[in-house]
């Protein structure tokens, strides 16, 4: 279910090979931690169930739905890695502060991880900036979305990173005229489908949101807007 699915036939092979494990070692930067040092990998009982990111050494930000109905742990995260369930560090989430509950999770869809011990900052682990408060996502523009998922259907899981196009919430709901479309919401257009709850939406240095929904393989796909849920990183996070 926790896939980022390579909509096959929309990407060309040119693109699809960039983003391939296989290329990670001949010097390809696209595809090297130290360009997504934010990133990280949310395990659950030895499984990859999410993404998340880091936005100080104790805190990270994550999809809400990542965490509903499993109970309480332990969950941990991650970092310094692009390869799943190896490298890197992991370390323990002490807990999960959900704004939502999960029958909310469409709307409210942002959990903030606290860490049970600080992240060391380094080439390969290190936070990434988040928007000043009532900033307004950048519309119409090309930003990064990036996570775990197989290149094909039933493909081996690999690191994938894309570029989508944001849009207006007015032409997302032209397009799910039945869900409804919040504040809390940034849409973009892209061409693959994905489904790693989490990845992180990142344009100008700056996470401006995190993969939250999509119809399956539809070319628009939902993100919390980081800006809109500030407040709450703030009361938790105290950034
Ligand atoms: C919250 O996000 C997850 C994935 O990030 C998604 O599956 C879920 O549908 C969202 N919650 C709701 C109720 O939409
Ligand atoms: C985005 O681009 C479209 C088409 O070029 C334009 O009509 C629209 O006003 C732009 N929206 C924003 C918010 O820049």
């Amino acid at each position: 279910m926790l896939k980022f699915v390579v909509f096959a036939l929309a990407v060309s092979a040119s693109q699809a090979a960039v983003f391939s494990l296989g290329e990670r070692n001949d010097g390809n930067l696209e595809s090297s931690i130290k360009n997504y040092p934010y990133l990280l990998s949310v395990e659950y009982f030895g499984r990859h169930i999410c993404s998340a990111t880091i936005i100080s050494s104790n805190y990270a930000v994550a999809a809400s739905a990542c965490f509903d109905y499993k109970g309480t742990g332990p969950f941990h995260v991650r970092a310094g890695s692009l390869e799943l369930l190896s490298g890197g560090i992991v370390v323990k989430v002490k807990e999960v502060f959900k704004m939502g509950n999960d029958n909310d999770n469409k709307d409210r869809n942002l959990s903030v991880l606290e860490l049970s011990e600080p992240l060391v900052f380094s080439e390969t682990i290190q936070k990434i900036a988040i928007p000043r408060r009532c900033q307004v996502a950048p519309i119409n523009v090309t930003a990064k979305s990036i996570g775990w998922g197989p290149t094909h259907l039933e493909g081996e899981v690999v690191f994938q990173s894309v570029d989508v196009f944001t849009v207006t919430r007015k032409e997302c709901r032209r397009h799910y005229p039945t869900s409804t479309m919040t504040e809390r919401m940034l849409c973009a257009k892209n061409t693959v489908c994905h489904d790693d709850y989490g990845g992180p939406l990142v344009y100008d240095n700056t996470l401006i949101g995190f993969y939250s929904w999509a119809k399956q393989c539809d070319p628009y796909s939902v993100y919390v807007d980081i800006a809109v849920v500030r407040d709450y990183i703030t009361e938790i996070a105290g950034i």
